[in-house]
């Protein structure tokens, strides 16, 4: 299990809700790679089928309120949840056995895991909702949406397959653009407002949220077609950068981003003042 970083609720034993849920918790997920979609079939659904039609990701799952509605929605697509903090795994599994999901299972793991969890092709979408944006250059690394992450995700994706980013950053959108073309995918859709134009598609945590606050959903979908063999990083890693000239006039500030827009507009205000 990887580290802990989120704070406990009261009476929460993190071992015990984990125990509790284990049902839908694979602690090995790297032994499923290739064989998904036939080991999680539950036995008892159908006699003639052996498997689900699609196996989905999603990564950065958080809590599971995305992967609930999803798996609801589709019941032929199996859904795996992966996030990297055991809290999350627990409330994830927990949210999934008390919906009665038998489409969706929750893995412990991490962005650079994906690889090993999956077998080539076998993944039809990989759902990236609201992910950490880590503005800082130096925790680039870190992001789901960094080149060498992208291009780790093309061998475990299917020849049609999705990595559908979602966030209320522009600035995260639009290092993403940069690095998706550097990894030779193709924008197949995007959005500035998905939920206006995709109202019913199922809401996350952070969503919910940061939507109540101002935000709107901007959204890329991108499919692999011409991965380079030695892929080169070129874009600039601050997400700073990737800031709006005027930092965020219009009111909403991303999430992860107030810090690095209030030291900015401190040291525009202070600049004007000495003249
Ligand atoms: C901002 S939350 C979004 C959660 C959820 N997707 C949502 O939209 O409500 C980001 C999630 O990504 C997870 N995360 C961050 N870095 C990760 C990584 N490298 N691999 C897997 N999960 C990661 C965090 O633990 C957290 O649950």
């Amino acid at each position: 299990m990887h580290g802990m970083h989120a704070r406990l609720p009261k009476n929460f034993v993190l071992e015990e809700r984990i125990e509790k849920f284990s049902d839908v918790i694979e602690l090995e997920p790297r032994s499923y790679a290739g064989r998904w979609a036939q080991a999680c079939w539950p036995l008892t659904l159908d006699s003639v089928k052996t498997g689900f039609d699609e196996v989905r990701l999603d990564l950065g799952c958080g809590k599971g309120a995305f992967v609930v509605q999803a798996a609801a929605d589709k019941p032929n697509v199996l859904y795996v949840a992966m996030d990297a903090e055991p809290l999350c795994i627990a409330y994830a599994a927990q949210h999934i056995t008390e919906a009665g999901l038998r489409n969706a299972v929750v893995a412990p793991g991490k962005g650079s895991d994906v690889s090993h969890v999956f077998g080539p092709g076998e993944v039809s979408c990989i759902h990236l909702n609201f992910p950490t944006p880590y503005p800082r250059k130096k925790d680039a690394r870190k992001r789901l949406v960094i080149l060498d992450r992208l291009v780790e995700y093309a061998r475990v994706l299917a020849p049609t397959g999705t990595v559908r980013l979602r966030t209320d950053s522009q600035p995260l959108r639009d290092f993403a653009l940069t690095q998706f073309d550097l990894a030779g995918y193709d924008i197949v859709w995007s959005s500035d407002d998905e939920r206006r134009l995709r109202p019913h598609e199922p809401t996350s945590e952070y969503e919910k949220r940061l939507v109540a606050q101002g935000a709107k959903v901007l959204s890329v979908w991108a499919t692999p077609t011409c991965v380079p063999e030695s892929p080169v990083q070129t874009a600039s890693l601050s997400l700073v950068d990737y800031f709006p000239e005027d930092l965020f006039a219009d009111g909403y500030v991303p999430h992860g981003m107030g810090g690095a827009v209030t030291n900015l507009r401190n040291r525009h205000r202070n600049r004007q003042a000495d003249g």
